[in-house]
């Protein structure tokens, strides 16, 4: 327990005035952390529920919030509504522990928090590329009448630059509180299927603060990462935005360098695979985000580019950002590449072909299929009269509520069942453990397109298959 007054940070000394003294529940020793702040996190969606568990696992008291009362029963409950290895363990044992709750209540989250975490998703403007940062206006307007004692807001989601100046005010503006309602911009930059990891050992901190007193607090609430030696940027609010947009730009850039290779190395009968290889020794490129295929998907990369261009655009800064353009266009080349090399393995047509789609997930460990290369690839074989049966470990059930005219397997060999061709478009080690012979024997014809570049090609070509992938001959 802190032994004065005086060196209680200012929170916890608004808690003495209001409870009148500390009790023991105020008291819990966050480890690694000096200080006891509860915490609230206010959207539960991917980022929100893996930030709350996390926050919780580390000894703080969370406070976990959704608008969607069945997403809080079910994260109350321990039942984790997205496949994150890892977090359902830590989800259970700080529900168990008493650490963490949920709740729908912003009453009771204004009241709960001395730090309330925004987690709300800013996907792309139907029909446009901006987006679309609504659900963060929401969460502002539904906190801030409720903060009558001083807090600190701190946005995690990835947003328009100039978004965190606007809230910051309309926070001040709303707030009973007044100025005593600070804001701090704290982008994430966590992966998914590794959330967790990145969570609890991200490789930088970047916050983006107008005063000196949340950098003190959350320094304090990040204590067992910078004691570990996670870098720390403290810097202003446009620029703590703008991090998060320009590394998603740089590594969607990169894959779509190596992609752009892949179509040239197609061209010229090159290797993309051993270029990238050779490319990634030299340590200024390095070999991460330089594997060549279907090229990138999910709820991040794509929207991401396409609403850093067209705030570019706002700003009058378009210029700056048109090769974002080809990237992306870069990207999409590669589905309908894909969907090419499909129809000439099926002699020109699909139709009253069979294909077997491996994988519908926008990348292994996750179930995520927001913009997933995959199930692009499949719908539009389908559309183009193929007979296209999907499989994959964890996507499935998403992907069947998302496209139910798709056929789906049990297996990787009952979707490849009396298959013309197979497409591996999601790399699960399960697809990349494959046996030649155990696949060969199911399907009509031993043809197959490694759309990831995942495959040892000698090993299928020795099994009989006729092996093809993009940018390799
Ligand atoms: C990304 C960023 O990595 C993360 O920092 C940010 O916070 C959110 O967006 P995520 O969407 O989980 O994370 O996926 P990521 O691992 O970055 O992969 C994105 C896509 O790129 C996937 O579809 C993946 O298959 C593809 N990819 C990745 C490639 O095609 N080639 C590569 O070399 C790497």
């Amino acid at each position: 327990m802190p032994s004065c007054q005086e060196d209680m940070p200012w929170v916890l000394k608004e808690r003495v005035k209001d409870a009148g003294t500390l009790s023991a529940m105020d008291w819990v020793e966050p480890k690694g952390s000096a200080v006891a702040y509860r915490l609230t996190v206010l959207g539960t969606g991917y980022l929100g529920a893996t930030h709350a568990a996390c926050m919780a696992e580390l000894g703080f008291e969370v406070l976990g919030l959704d608008v969607d009362p069945a997403k809080v029963a079910r994260l109350q409950a321990g039942d984790l509504p997205i496949h994150e290895p890892g977090l359902e363990e830590i989800l259970r044992r700080n529900l168990a522990n008493g650490r963490l709750r949920f709740t729908t209540s912003y009453e009771e989250a204004a009241a709960f928090g001395d730090v309330h975490f925004v987690c709300v998703g800013t996907p792309q403007k139907k029909g446009e590329y901006a987006a679309d940062v609504s659900y963060l206006d929401a969460v502002i307007d539904s906190l801030a009448p409720h903060l009558t004692r001083e807090c600190l807001v701190v946005g995690k989601s990835t947003v328009p630059v100039g978004t965190a100046q606007r809230l910051a005010d309309k926070l001040t503006r709303l707030a009973p509180v007044g100025e005593g309602a600070e804001l701090a911009w704290n982008p994430e930059f966590l992966r998914e299927g590794f959330a967790v990891e990145d969570t609890l050992h991200p490789d930088r901190i970047v916050l983006g603060v107008r005063s000196e007193k949340p950098e003190k607090i959350m320094r304090e609430i990040y204590t067992s990462m910078l004691d570990s030696g996670t870098p720390l940027v403290v810097t202003d609010y446009p620029t703590a935005e703008l991090v998060k947009v320009a590394a998603n730009a740089f590594l969607a850039t990169k894959i779509s360098f190596i992609n752009a290779m892949a179509e040239v190395c197609e061209a010229s009968h090159a290797d993309v695979r051993q270029l990238s290889l050779a490319l990634s020794y030299d340590d200024r490129i390095g070999g991460r985000f330089l594997n060549p295929g279907l090229g990138f998907g999910g709820g991040c990369l794509p929207k991401d580019i396409r609403a850093f261009m067209a705030r570019a655009g706002e700003l009058g800064a378009d210029q700056a950002l048109t090769f974002l353009r080809e990237v992306d266009a870069i990207n999409m080349r590669r589905r309908a590449r894909m969907v090419d090399l499909a129809r000439e393995l099926t002699g020109g047509s699909f139709t009253g072909c069979r294909l077997a789609v491996l994988g519908a997930a926008f990348k292994p460990n996750s179930d995520d299929i927001r913009d997933s290369p995959a199930l692009d690839v499949a719908v539009n074989i389908r559309r183009q009269g193929g007979r296209v049966t999907v499989y994959d470990p964890v996507a499935q059930e998403n992907a069947r509520r998302a496209h139910p005219e798709l056929n789906y397997g049990d297996s990787a060999l009952d979707a490849a069942r009396d298959a013309h061709v197979v497409l591996l478009l999601t790399e699960w080690q399960e697809f990349v453990d494959l046996d030649p012979e155990e696949l060969g024997a199911v399907v009509a014809s031993r043809k197959i397109v490694d759309g990831r570049n995942a495959l040892d090609a000698e090993t299928w070509r020795a099994a009989g298959w006729h092996y093809r992938a993009l940018g390799r001959p």
